[in-house]
């Protein structure tokens, strides 16, 4: 996962020209992401199983499980798991800390039913795996992004800058395109992801078929990448003293979330090219 010769300083990456140095930053900071995102799966997963397998089982309730799950240890991890998690985040599961309280310690003032509870749990985005980003997330890019709207063409003519200089290779992709206007669009697109953040399941889908055409634009992995760098730094240089590294973290998940949406479509793509020249 995260190397620590490379999370130490500037150290680590002593010698490497500046491209590759915001490459392997990148990368660390996809890493420490893909471990943060881990972690909270893994809680959830804890509090998930148990419930499945209740329901699965006969007659079975969430008030036995409660019992049997809430041992001292469990109950104390589970406190403190809690405890760092963001309300935000609970509410986006549609549950709120009491309710897990109540069940984690097995007390019900307000009786949490178990059709009540596993019914909002089941239904929670957690299910829909790859595809849940975190509210925090979501709104650390919406305000950020609100604010380079009002320079979204001058920012958008750096990141083209910055991807050029910085991936020479991405330069000729662009060679028939029209730069203002492609600048246009990309912001476009940006801002309709951004805004579409709360309905994943409509975004998505448009995603993809960007990722798509993409494909035949002859976009590859490692141009995601450089894209993803320049974002990061354009946004960056945009905000100046609002960047946070809060943001920055934020920003990294949503367009990992973006880019291998499109990679994946760009992807199957490829595969049904070859198919088609097979047969
Ligand atoms: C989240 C990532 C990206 C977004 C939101 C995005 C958005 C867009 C949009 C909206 C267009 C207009 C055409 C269309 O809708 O198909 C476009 C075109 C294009 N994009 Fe991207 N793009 C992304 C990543 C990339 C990457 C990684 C590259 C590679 C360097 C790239 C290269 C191009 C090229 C070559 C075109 C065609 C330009 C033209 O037709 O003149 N894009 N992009």
């Amino acid at each position: 996962m995260i190397d620590p010769h490379m999370t130490g300083g500037s150290a680590g990456f002593h010698g490497l020209p500046p491209d590759e140095w915001e490459r392997r930053r990148w990368q660390i900071i996809r890493d420490a992401h893909a471990a943060r995102d881990q972690l909270f799966r893994d809680f959830f997963g804890q509090i998930l199983l148990p419930i499945r397998r209740v329901a699965e089982g006969a007659g079975a309730t969430l008030r036995r499980w409660g019992r049997a799950y809430a041992t001292w240890r469990t109950r104390r991890q589970a406190v403190a798991e809690l405890a760092g998690l963001d309300d935000r985040a609970l509410k986006d599961f549609g549950i709120n800390r009491s309710e897990i309280e109540s069940v984690v310690y097995g007390r019900h003032a307000e009786p949490v039913t178990e059709g009540k509870l596993a019914a909002r749990l089941f239904h929670m985005p957690y299910d829909r795996g790859s595809t849940w980003v975190n509210p925090q997330s979501k709104r650390l890019v919406k305000e950020s992004w609100r604010q380079v709207a009002p320079i979204a063409d001058a920012a958008a003519e750096m990141f083209y800058q910055r991807l050029f200089e910085i991936d020479p290779s991405t330069r000729k992709l662009f060679h028939a395109s029209r730069m203002a206007e492609q600048r246009r669009k990309v912001v476009q697109a940006l801002t309709l992801a951004v805004e579409g953040l709360d309905n994943l399941d409509a975004l998505l889908p448009a995603v993809r078929d960007l990722g798509r055409r993409h494909h035949a634009y002859g976009v590859n992995d490692r141009h995601y990448e450089s894209v993803g760098v320049a974002l990061l730094w354009t946004l960056q240089q945009g905000l100046g003293a609002a960047w946070t590294p809060e943001m920055a973290s934020a920003w990294t998940e949503i367009y990992v979330l973006l880019s291998d949406a499109m990679r994946q479509a760009a992807r199957e793509a490829a595969a049904h090219d070859t198919r088609a020249v097979a047969a």
